[in-house]
């Protein structure tokens, strides 16, 4: 018998560090689920992973925040995670967690063969140090301007912006988030993964090997940090919390999460392997398993050159065949935000949402931000589900079904006569398996669902061409057949929205009886065979409503949620940073500032965030590379006034020499703004003082 085929199909590892929101959901879950619950229905033999990631820096933030213990926090958001992620039909295997005693000995023992076969560099070096909290700065614990895009709160480890990752040393002014003051630099012993050594392994990989088939942001980012040369990365920390770096002379070191996150996908897989009584190797092994990580843009680094040099390493392990990585979720115009609380949370949703989980699945990806940021909004949700889910898929069923009840009882007539149109209609229904299927496979989860929609339109205008309510009165052997091609239809539904809306096909499975007619469960691909889903004769259940209108209030009430977080962040001055240290006024004269004129803006290319400009300062006209493309148009700002930094050391970007810079701030929602003059008469050159 042949092999059925074998995939690994991990999901990222949610940060413990809060609740899961719908960010999460669109950008990671719901597409890894799709992929997986369709490969399960091919016959595949999936073992689809995930668990929380317990460590790093975030935790003992968000615990004194909190003002308990990192344990708790660990144990308190992994249990409202884990919970969510089952509440919406998120199929994992196993989900983990890498404080799992398992996943210790995994990490532990992947750096000690990394290290006994000196694939580390051992180095003392000056690292970051606050000295008034008497700590190593490294990863969140410091922010920085981005030595790459110019961001101005850049993390250690890497830019929010535009997602490079770089050693917190790197970082321009460098700031320790503890004590708001700026680090001294301290010497300590690090362990280094010499990226370097993995440039021509990579190339090759990557740069030749997956030009076609990764998507283009992810192969792009890949590209260009290739280009740009790696560096070695120190995968070890000062830190008191996480996996303790087992080698002598490291006490009080630990490993960096990003070197034991990924880890923790191998981990949770022996996990499940433990418990299922399977081997876990072949998982991760054998060369004809598929592995595909599920990330969202922010991780493409550590899953395309960090992880995959860890496992080149390690010299036994297979590398992912793809990665397919979302851009963000936006909500409502504005940065999805914990700290701002600027989020739908799951576990919240389903409580005022009460079993709608397909509502929110289907309307994530019909919005996935497959090759964009995309923006959630309450009103596009309630649409989406009034006019497709109720108007259109509904719709079909609830008549396929009432009229089942009404004209025989319940039971699946038998069909005289095909005339043509019902054999075009059965045909292109048995087209859709395939249809769908091939969006699925190349990671187009949109456009696999809008397909699958196309089937429910395909039905409810055959019903509304061929009208059996008015056939029944005249011709009852033409209904007959009319309403036995509808019900195939609604059976085939049944059957390809699994991977989409999987708590509606169990219902609409049901309300068929679909799975009972002869034990067996109807498969992907019988839906494509000249078969009856239904047979004649097949009593149906009873009637169900599959989708319920959603009203206007209730959207209110949702958008005045969010209004009240917005009026709570108004109130903390959380968001306003601290005022800096005094300066002299001297140091204040020192700043050159002018009103200038942007003449002429492009996109600097192989970049999604930085624009080129030519302003005219008054004194000249100079190029200013400016990291706001994704906020604003090029054509939009050309004549706009803005305010200029104009005595800033030159800088090179990317090989442009960036002569200045822009002022800029952001509004509340998170929009970049320039920091306008604002007035008539301006001159170019006019000081600003
Ligand atoms: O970005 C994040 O939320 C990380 N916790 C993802 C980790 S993925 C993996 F490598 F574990
Ligand atoms: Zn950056």
């Amino acid at each position: 018998m042949k092999q059925p085929k074998r995939f690994t199909i991990t999901a990222a590892l949610p940060y413990t560090n809060g609740p899961v929101h719908i960010g999460h959901l669109a950008g990671v879950y719901v597409p890894a689920d799709i992929f997986a619950r369709y490969q399960r229905m091919q016959g595949a033999d999936v073992a689809f992973i995930c668990g929380s990631d317990e460590h790093g820096v975030a935790i003992p933030m968000r615990a004194k925040k909190e003002g308990v213990s990192p344990q708790q926090i660990i144990d308190k958001y992994h249990g409202i995670i884990k919970q969510s992620f089952a509440d919406f039909g998120i199929t994992f295997d196993n989900y983990s967690r890498t404080s799992a005693p398992i996943h210790h000995e995994t990490a532990s023992q992947f750096f000690t063969t990394l290290y006994d076969k000196g694939d580390f560099e051992e180095k003392v070096t000056e690292q970051l140090y606050d000295e008034e909290a008497k700590q190593f700065l490294a990863d969140r614990f410091v922010v920085g301007t981005c030595p790459k895009c110019g961001y101005y709160e850049s993390y250690g480890d890497q830019c929010e912006n535009c997602g490079t990752s770089h050693n917190a040393t790197d970082l321009i002014n460098p700031k320790s988030t503890l004590s708001g003051t700026p680090p001294v630099l301290k010497e300590t012993k690090h362990w280094f993964l010499p990226l370097d050594r993995y440039e021509d392994f990579l190339k090759e990989w990557i740069i030749k090997g997956h030009e076609t088939d990764w998507k283009s942001n992810v192969y792009g980012q890949c590209k260009s940090w290739i280009d740009d040369g790696l560096r070695p990365r120190a995968v070890t920390r000062d830190l008191d919390w996480g996996i303790p770096v087992p080698v002598t002379g490291a006490e009080g070191k630990v490993l960096y999460v990003w070197f034991d996150a990924p880890i923790g996908y191998i981990s949770s897989t022996k996990e499940w392997a433990n418990r299922t009584g399977k081997d876990w190797k072949p998982y991760w092994k054998d060369e004809n398993t598929t592995l595909l990580h599920f990330i969202g843009k922010d991780n493409i680094v550590f899953h395309c050159i960090i992880f995959p040099s860890m496992l080149k390493a390690e010299g036994s392990y297979i590398l992912p065949d793809n990665v397919p990585a979302n851009e963000f979720l936006n909500l409502e115009g504005a940065k999805i935000s914990t700290s701002k609380n600027w989020a739908v949370w799951l576990h919240e949703y389903l409580e005022e949402f009460p079993n709608q989980q397909d509502v929110l699945r289907y309307v994530l990806t019909a919005n996935a931000p497959e090759t964009k940021d995309n923006d959630f909004t309450w009103a596009d949700f309630q649409a989406r589900n009034n006019n497709e889910l109720v108007a259109i898929f509904g719709n079909f069923i609830n008549r396929v079904t009432v009229l089942t009840h009404k004209y025989y009882n319940g039971t699946v007539p038998k069909p005289s006569d095909f005339t043509e149109v019902d054999i075009q209609a059965l045909k292109e229904m048995r087209a859709y398996p395939e249809v769908i299927a091939s969006s699925i496979e190349r990671y187009r989860f949109r456009e696999a669902q809008m397909r699958l929609m196309d089937l429910a339109r395909l039905g409810n205008k055959y019903l509304a061409e061929e009208e059996p309510w008015k056939t029944i009165k005249v011709d009852g052997d033409r209904t007959q057949t009319i309403m036995y091609v509808a019900l195939q239809m609604s059976a085939a539904l049944a059957v390809l929205s699994e991977p989409f809306l999987p708590f509606t096909s169990e219902k609409l499975k049901q309300q068929l009886q679909l799975d009972q007619q002869n034990g067996n469960k109807l498969t992907w691909n019988q839906v494509s065979e000249d078969i009856a889903l239904l047979p004649e004769g097949h009593p149906i259940g009873d009637n169900q409503l599959l989708f319920s209108k959603i009203e206007d209030e209730q959207i209110t009430a949702q958008l005045e949620k969010l209004q009240s977080s917005k009026e709570a962040n108004k109130m903390t001055s959380s968001n306003v940073t601290p005022q800096k240290e005094t300066i002299s006024f001297d140091d204040f004269t020192q700043l050159d500032l002018r009103v200038g004129t942007i003449l002429e803006a492009e996109k600097m290319p192989k970049t999604k965030k930085l624009l080129v400009l030519k302003v005219d300062t008054g004194i000249d006209v100079r190029t200013i590379v400016s990291g706001i493309a994704e906020s604003f148009a090029p054509e939009d700002i050309i004549g706009k006034q803005v305010t200029v930094l104009v005595n800033l050391a030159p800088r090179k970007l990317r090989g442009v020499e960036s002569q200045g810079m822009i002022l800029m701030t952001e509004t509340e929602e998170g929009h970049l703004v320039f920091v306008n003059p604002d007035q008539k008469d301006l001159f170019n050159g006019a000081t600003i003082n």
